[in-house]
């Protein structure tokens, strides 16, 4: 199978992601630990009695710079790191020449292990997936007894449609900003996506049920962001004005996002959330049968229209009738 990956790496690490403002950052880590000051690495080593995991693997690594915080953490004693950027993994071999970290280039979704891990790690990877099951169930069979699989991922919508709900209280927010701080709002381009990145949010919709089949989780915390993340990712008017201004701005979109999520639980985008492996369900060979046949024709259909998996969402076809030709 070919991969389908973005032509261009460099996208992954464009500054200005709502993440990189340290007030919300600060506020996910309450939402994930309950304390501003306790990120959800930190959070999950104390769950698991801060022990030190023999083995782990990083899924779609980037440029590792997720591995190095689980070293400085003492949470790992060696990694594996897989991704399929030539460009990315250099730059995590350069950095980590001097820790036990070994990197594999591979398309993830046909990806062949010859080792078990002990833990297993998905910052920000498992939205790129296309073969989800496939993928989960692998990873079931490389996690031993008593490892866990820890993610903080994307689980918002398939390719970023957002509902026309979601976005009208995101386009009513951004409009009670003062003028200089809002965001140019754009509602994800069905086209562009594909064409800067065909793997970005694939199957974000699927990954927490595909998770489930074979995990079981063992604890999850929503952090939000239906309305803060399209508001503050590449918010450059926020950039240009005074710390005050953007002070204020962000503490009123945090605090609107916060009450959002509290009314509308499962509208989170992001998540974290850690689970144990569900080996029994290796041996329901009928039950993988169908999942493994389902997923093949998904993807054969989707193939077959260019990218497309489901129908355009309200807003993606009244914006842009021409990137849905019916
Ligand atoms: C959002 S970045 C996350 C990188 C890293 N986990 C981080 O948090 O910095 C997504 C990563 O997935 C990788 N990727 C995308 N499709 C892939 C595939 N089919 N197989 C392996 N890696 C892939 C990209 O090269 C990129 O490094």
């Amino acid at each position: 199978m070919t991969a389908i990956v973005a032509p261009n790496a460099g996208i992954y690490y464009t500054a200005g992601y709502w993440n990189d403002i340290p007030s919300v950052k600060a506020e996910i880590n309450e939402r994930i630990s309950g304390r501003p000051d306790v990120s959800y690495l930190e959070y999950f080593a104390e769950r698991v009695g801060r022990k030190t995991f023999g083995r782990a693997l990083f899924l779609n690594c980037g440029n590792g710079w997720v591995e190095r915080d689980f070293f400085k953490h003492g949470l790992i004693e060696s990694a594996v790191g897989i991704d399929y950027s030539e460009e990315l993994l250099a730059e995590a071999r350069r950095h980590g020449r001097d820790l036990p970290v070994r990197y594999m280039r591979a398309d993830i979704n046909d990806a062949v292990f010859d080792e078990r891990f002990d833990l297993i790690v998905n910052y920000a990877a498992a939205h790129h997936i296309a073969y989800v099951d496939r993928v989960f169930r692998n990873l079931c069979r490389h996690l031993v007894t008593g490892g866990y699989f820890v993610s903080y991922d994307y689980v918002g919508p398939h390719r970023n449609q957002y509902p026309y709900e979601q976005w009208e209280a995101v386009w009513r927010l951004n409009n009670a900003l003062p003028r200089e701080a809002r965001q140019t709002l754009r509602y994800p381009h069905f086209p562009t996506m594909m064409h800067d990145d065909p793997t970005e949010a694939i199957h974000s919709e699927l990954t927490l049920e595909t998770f489930g089949r074979y995990f079981r989780t063992e604890e999850y915390r929503a952090a939000g962001g239906a309305l803060a993340y399209p508001i503050l990712t590449f918010n450059r008017a926020l950039e240009r004005v005074d710390s005050e201004l953007r002070d204020e701005a962000v503490e009123t979109i945090m605090t609107a996002d916060r009450r959002y999520l509290a009314d509308n639980p499962g509208t989170e985008l992001f998540a974290f959330w850690y689970g144990t492996p569900r080996h029994e369900v290796l041996r329901d060979r009928a039950l993988l049968r169908r999942w493994e046949e389902d997923e093949r024709a998904r993807e054969d259909r989707a193939r077959a229209a260019r990218g497309r998996y489901y129908e355009p969402t309200l807003l993606q076809a009244m914006l842009y009738p021409d990137a849905f030709p019916v």
